[in-house]
């Protein structure tokens, strides 16, 4: 919905990390917002909103940059992950006062700043303008809670216990926490950078969270002693889920080119639930040895398939996969993921469990199989196949790697075994659920309910 100049209630800026798992949950809480009447001005840096496919610049909500300190090409153009956040942080802060003043200038001020959890200093800048600040976790509550027990020196690195018993959360093993706090040696800026997200947490006036209560109601309710925690989630986009927002064709932030009509082309000539759907999501960079083992597990599996493989991992499949195996399989640079979760021929999905590829397998009821690689992916394969019972997440062997036999083994039992029935019996009911979460009325949506009003009357 376009909102005339001044016809609105309020105006958020969202501030995003500029990756594409972060974006995109954030644009989407965007145009609920201003689905209930409040402009959205979404802003991500200069390097990004050139990297973006074009059908995004034709969404409804505006966007701004600001500068990273890293204009040309981003975060590769930064000697460590530790020299990028810092510059980002420094950078980012000057360039986003001079944004607000820009927007304060231009006649469309600024009420509150709703930035992604990874740059906390953006409410720093927001309390130094006497604007309101909400924070806006893109990672589950449980992966959060983790992270915030580190925080406050509860639960000490490196990890000593091998079972871990935190509120909120069953007993877990060392190894399925985070991976930056199972090993938190091998990234030090990655873990002040999660630790970090709740040093000035106190001073925001609501922390949102991409989840619906429903799946992760303890922890919710637990977490939501500690701040103004409200469920938001999960963001997919509504026309996916219950048809309202119907006019909206641009449902995405794509970082990389879909490959629509092939994919869509390919899945329609297909049965109902034949297809094994395969894809590690924006980052994963597998070793070679588990990328041929999963090529392995999805031949020796006898099922159609559809792989995402990113153009810079092409070269880690066997030689000759493409074309050995173009009778079964389509493999892609990237796909209109939501899209193919959707179709009725996909009827299970090979996941690296990032969190927003979970709460979309959530939201189309797709059974997923687990191959996690890092970060919270161990943590929510853990909780897909033993708290959620949504899938199941193969053994992997003394190097760590998921071996053809057991992914093969868990995509025939997902797809055709008496577990998978259970398994499909789940996703239908988590995918009412979601569903349910965000239709009027549902958790999430009266809390975004919730955060318009006040807004509107602060
Ligand atoms: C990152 C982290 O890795 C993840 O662990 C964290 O929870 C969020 O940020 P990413 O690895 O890219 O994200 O995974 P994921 O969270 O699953 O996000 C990938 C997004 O890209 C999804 O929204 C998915 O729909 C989309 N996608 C993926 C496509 O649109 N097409 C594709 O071909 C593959």
């Amino acid at each position: 919905m376009e909102l005339e100049k001044n016809a609105y209630r309020a105006h958020c800026l969202a501030l995003t990390y500029p990756v594409q798992g972060h974006i995109n949950p954030l644009l989407e809480f965007s145009k609920r917002l201003e689905h209930k009447g409040v402009k959205v001005t979404l802003v991500t840096t200069h390097f990004i909103s050139k990297t973006i496919h074009k059908e995004a610049a034709t969404s409804s909500i505006a966007l701004e940059t600001i500068s990273d300190g890293y204009d040309e090409d981003g975060r590769a153009q930064a000697e460590s992950i530790k020299a990028y956040l810092e510059r980002f942080r420094r950078v980012g802060s000057q360039t986003l006062a001079e944004l607000l003043e820009k927007l304060s200038t231009s006649g469309c001020p600024v009420d509150c700043i709703v930035y992604d959890t990874y740059l906390p200093w953006a409410l720093d800048v927001a309390k130094k303008f006497g604007l309101l600040g909400a924070a806006f976790f893109t990672q589950s509550c449980v992966v959060n809670n983790i992270y915030n027990h580190v925080h406050k020196g509860v639960l000490k690195v490196p990890l000593s216990e091998t079972e871990i018993l935190l509120p909120g959360l069953p007993p877990l093993e060392s190894q399925d926490m985070p991976s930056f706090i199972y090993d938190s040696v091998s990234y030090p800026a990655l873990f002040d950078m999660f630790v970090g997200q709740f040093t000035n947490l106190g001073q925001a006036d609501w922390v949102f969270v991409n989840t619906f209560y429903e799946l992760e109601q303890e922890v919710v309710d637990w977490m939501a002693k500690l701040w103004p925690l409200r469920t938001i989630g999960p963001t997919i986009p509504s026309m996916f889920l219950d048809k309202r927002l119907e006019d909206d064709k641009n449902y995405g932030f794509d970082i990389f080119k879909p490959n629509t009509d092939t994919c869509m082309k390919w899945l329609n000539g297909r049965p109902k639930g034949s297809v094994v759907y395969v894809s590690f999501g924006s980052l994963v960079a597998f070793e070679v040895e588990q990328m041929e083992e999963i090529a392995w597990g999805l031949r020796m599996s006898n099922r159609c398939f559809l792989w995402v493989v990113r153009e810079a991992e092409e070269e880690k499949l066997p030689k000759n996969f493409v074309e050995e195996t173009s009778e079964k399989g389509l493999v892609v640079r990237w796909c209109p993921q939501l899209e193919v979760l959707a179709h009725e021929a996909v009827g299970c999905f090979v996941t690296h469990c990032g969190w927003n590829s979970t709460l979309e397998a959530f939201s189309l009821g797709v059974p997923m199989v687990g191959v996690p690689y890092w970060s919270d992916q161990k943590t929510n394969a853990k909780y897909i196949m033993d708290v959620w019972k949504m899938g199941l997440k193969p053994p992997t062997d003394e190097n760590g790697i998921v071996r053809r036999e057991a992914a093969e083994h868990c995509i025939r039992e997902i797809m055709e075994g008496e577990r998978g029935k259970e398994i499909k019996q789940n996703a239908f009911k988590w995918r009412k659920l979601a569903k349910e979460a965000v239709d009027e009325g549902g958790s999430s949506d009266k809390n975004i309910e919730e955060f318009v009003a006040k807004l509107v009357h602060s």
